[in-house]
């Protein structure tokens, strides 16, 4: 059999324009959703009345047949039958005849893609939304064994101020919770139904997309048919998120990267998910974390891709369009690793509590815990800062830390300091007072994992 559109032509393809075009070493990933959407087309043209029920009946069980070969592995697609569409409609005519000849009534391949795509990212996204939400299942477990492991707090990655190392980790929670929030949203424009558009003005058939929608389970169907056939928004939408969480995992992969080095060790990553170096054997090197932070650089070209690909393109589809499968599957695919990897990552990483512990004893988090005494105490708070300023740069002079000075010391800087400041400096202390909602106090950070932990089951 050659071509399924051979009739214009006079000529063969030319090879190499034969594989430049082609699509199926792609889009066969699409096979399922192919199949899907001829499914619920042929079952409304039956019932419609545009072919005879029982051409119908035989076409769908043609289809089937297929995807259960397909499932199977047993079918070769092939390049000169360009892409999925037609490997499929060719195969279905192999398989039932002439009859098969009738599926691709009153449809195009502009709107099928079209409805293909929104049929594998609905799946995706769905699926996508489970494997954040492990992510977010490993976090809430290390917060709630840290929930009084203090670490140092920075800005400008410098030390800053005391923090519940369970605070730290639940940031992420939240920016998880966020990514799904947007996916949950897309869903709701990736469920509009572009089957029904033809190629891009309609069809002549006396058609009923509401049934296809319903088949389907679109929520909305394009109402109009140049914009079905050549939105791809779903997508650039989809490598937008996409990006994101890559963003945040990447963001996270940072810490880890940081908090393992020998500089901090602050937490030891588990030996199954780190790898050796073939040179220097006393390295174990945060190969997960860093290639997650790497992997982040393809979601966002593949996300810059697009929109160049869409940019200046005029109605309806253009060829340029199928430019859209390989970055929305490479981000799919990159996204579904990272988040797998994410999670049992986080929950095996041993936290040493003691070394946290050390690096807020030797450190002047705690500073400006002393100009609030001293405020309440009422210095206005500039004077304070002045005054605490002065006993940094003393205390770094005489090699102290700020516990370490006696109280003679302190009342050298300012008579208002007695023997409570002490209680007022302890680590335990200057976290649990920053009790405002949503700060670091433990009594907060309870209930902010409570809060996240309804997010979850809700
Ligand atoms: N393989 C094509 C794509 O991915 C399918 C649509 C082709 N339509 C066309 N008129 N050539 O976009």
């Amino acid at each position: 059999m050659s071509k399924l559109w051979g009739g214009r032509f006079t000529k063969e393809t030319n090879k190499l324009v034969e594989e430049f075009t082609a699509s199926i070493s792609f889009d066969q990933k699409l096979a399922k959703e192919d199949i899907a959407g001829s499914l619920a087309h042929v079952q409304m043209l039956g019932e419609c009345g545009i072919i005879p029920l029982k051409d119908a009946e035989t076409i769908k069980q043609g289809l089937l047949a297929i995807k259960e070969r397909v499932d199977r592995g047993e079918v070769e697609f092939l390049v000169a039958d360009e892409d999925i569409h037609m490997n499929i409609e060719k195969l279905l005519i192999e398989q039932i005849g002439p009859v098969g000849g009738k599926l691709h009534t009153g449809r195009s391949r502009n709107d099928q893609v079209a409805t293909d795509m929104h049929l594998y990212l609905r799946t995706k996204t769905t699926e996508l939304i489970k494997l954040i939400e492990d992510v977010q299942l490993s976090i809430i477990k290390q917060a709630k064994e840290n929930i009084e492991t203090l670490i140092p707090g920075y800005t400008h990655l410098q030390r800053a101020q005391p923090v519940s190392f369970a605070h730290h980790l639940m940031a992420y929670f939240w920016m998880f919770e966020r990514d799904k929030e947007r996916l949950l949203d897309s869903l709701k424009r990736i469920n509009w139904l572009p089957l029904g558009s033809g190629a891009l003005a309609g069809t002549t058939f006396p058609i009923n997309r509401e049934k296809v929608a319903e088949l389907l389970g679109f929520e909305t169907i394009y109402p109009n048919s140049m914009d079905a056939v050549s939105d791809r928004d779903f997508i650039l939408e989809f490598l937008s998120i996409g990006s994101i969480i890559m963003t945040h995992i990447s963001r996270l992969s940072e810490e880890m990267v940081l908090w393992s080095s020998q500089e901090f060790q602050f937490i030891e990553l588990d030996d199954s998910f780190c790898t050796g170096s073939s040179i220097m054997p006393q390295k174990k090197n945060p190969d997960v974390p860093e290639l997650l932070r790497g992997k982040t650089g393809r979601t966002y070209g593949n996300l810059i891709g697009l929109l160049t690909v869409l940019k200046g393109l005029p109605l309806a589809y253009n060829k340029d369009l199928q430019e859209d499968k390989e970055g929305m599957f490479d981000t799919v695919e990159t996204l579904e690793g990272s988040l797998k990897l994410l999670a049992p990552m986080i929950e095996t990483m041993t936290v040493h509590k003691e070394v946290m512990r050390k690096a807020i004893n030797t450190d002047f988090s705690n500073a400006t815990d002393i100009a609030d005494y001293l405020v309440r105490k009422g210095l206005p708070f500039r004077e304070a800062h002045e005054v605490i300023g002065k006993i940094v740069l003393y205390s770094i002079q005489s090699n102290k830390f700020l516990l370490d000075l006696t109280i003679e010391e302190y009342k050298q800087f300012s008579d208002l300091f007695e023997e409570d400041i002490y209680q007022v400096l302890a680590p335990e202390q200057v976290v649990a007072v920053r009790n405002s909602f949503g700060g670091t106090a433990p009594e907060q950070v309870k209930q902010q994992i409570q809060l996240a932990e309804q997010k979850l089951h809700k």
